[in-house]
């Protein structure tokens, strides 16, 4: 399969294209972010005209993995309409033009859809109540995607791992922080799925080599709170726990509202692929062995030099 990756700089298309895919080709798409790459790579600025087009004519992908968004839910508030044209507007376009050219698209929404206020596990059939721009603008792509090309497969997920500039993830904040003998904060009343990004990106082609379409939960198998996972990150390399600091979220100061549940069932996922999903602990491991074998600083090198 000929895979074409949008958002091949951020935290899952980097990622994802840089992982061994025997079988596959992976074409990355990025806006300048990326300097040499060990894929081919593709430039594109998905909110021009012509440029979904254009990019599907220059890639032949027999798949789009759509990881493109404005996925910072500080910058989606503080510019609601480029998080509406990036998040809800161009997915759909996306998927009208999949659905025109035949291509399978696997389009990546958010488990931040709900509103958590749920006394159980989500499931695909609940109702979404988006508490923010961010989560608002994510599924009204999702609703997009589906009524524009219903062969296309929404996946909400959650993941960690390292990126590009060194801080876009979780795991991220919590090891740069510790690592540097940091205090930090770990939200105890914010429950939510982390899959680790290599799980995701596998579980992600599966997806792809099945052909499956509709909406899936595409998280890890397992809960636990921020705070939890802080201490397990904590403890994989060998800080300090007691500098994660149990506080809630609701004494913050972040602006962009936060769900306190976002345990998401995967039954339907583990289902349809007859495979089980993993869950943290495997994930807290393999982002440990990339981080002792250097992959965030080979990965930085990936950047584009200015000048
Ligand atoms: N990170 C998480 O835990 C998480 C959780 C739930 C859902 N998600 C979803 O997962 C997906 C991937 O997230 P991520 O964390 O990998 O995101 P990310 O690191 O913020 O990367 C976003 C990517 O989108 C690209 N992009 C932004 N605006 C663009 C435009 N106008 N044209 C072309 N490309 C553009 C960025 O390129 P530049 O480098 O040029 O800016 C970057 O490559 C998103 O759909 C997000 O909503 C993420």
């Amino acid at each position: 399969m000929r895979i074409l990756v949008t958002g091949a700089s951020g935290l899952l298309g980097l990622n994802f294209c840089l992982m061994d895919w025997p079988g596959h080709t992976v074409i990355g798409m990025d806006r300048g972010t990326l300097g040499a790459t060990p894929f081919q790579l593709l430039r594109a600025e998905l909110t021009q005209p012509g440029a979904i087009s254009r990019l599907i004519e220059s890639a032949r992908p027999d798949a789009i993995l759509h990881t493109a968004a404005l996925a910072n839910l500080e910058a989606c508030e503080a510019d609601p309409e480029l998080a509406r044209l990036l998040n809800a507007e161009v997915p759909g376009l996306l998927a009208e033009a999949c659905a025109k050219s035949n291509v399978h698209l696997v389009h990546i929404s958010t488990d931040a859809v709900f509103d958590g206020t749920k006394d159980g596990i989500y499931t695909e059939k609940d109702a979404p109540n988006p508490p923010g721009v961010y989560s608002a603008t994510k599924l009204q792509g999702e609703l997009n995607v589906l009524s524009a090309n219903p062969a296309a497969a929404v996946a909400r997920v959650n993941f960690f791992g390292w990126s590009l500039g060194g801080r876009r993830s979780l795991s991220e904040f919590f090891y740069n922080n510790l690592s540097a003998g940091k205090a930090c904060n770990g939200f105890t009343d914010v429950y939510f799925c982390p899959m680790f990004v290599g799980d995701l990106a596998r579980t992600l082609v599966r997806m792809m080599e099945k052909g499956l379409s509709g909406l899936y939960h595409a998280v890890g198998s397992s809960a636990l709170s921020k705070y939890d996972f802080g201490v397990l990150i904590s403890q994989q390399f060998g800080f300090n726990s007691q500098q994660v600091t149990p506080i809630s979220v609701e004494d913050s100061g972040l602006i962009a509202k936060r769900s306190h549940n976002l345990r998401l069932s995967v039954h339907r996922l583990s289902t349809a692929l007859g495979q089980e999903i993993p869950g943290v602990s495997t994930g807290i491991q393999q982002f440990y062995t990339q981080g002792m074998q250097g992959y965030p600083q080979k990965m930085r090198s990936y950047q584009q030099v200015a000048g």
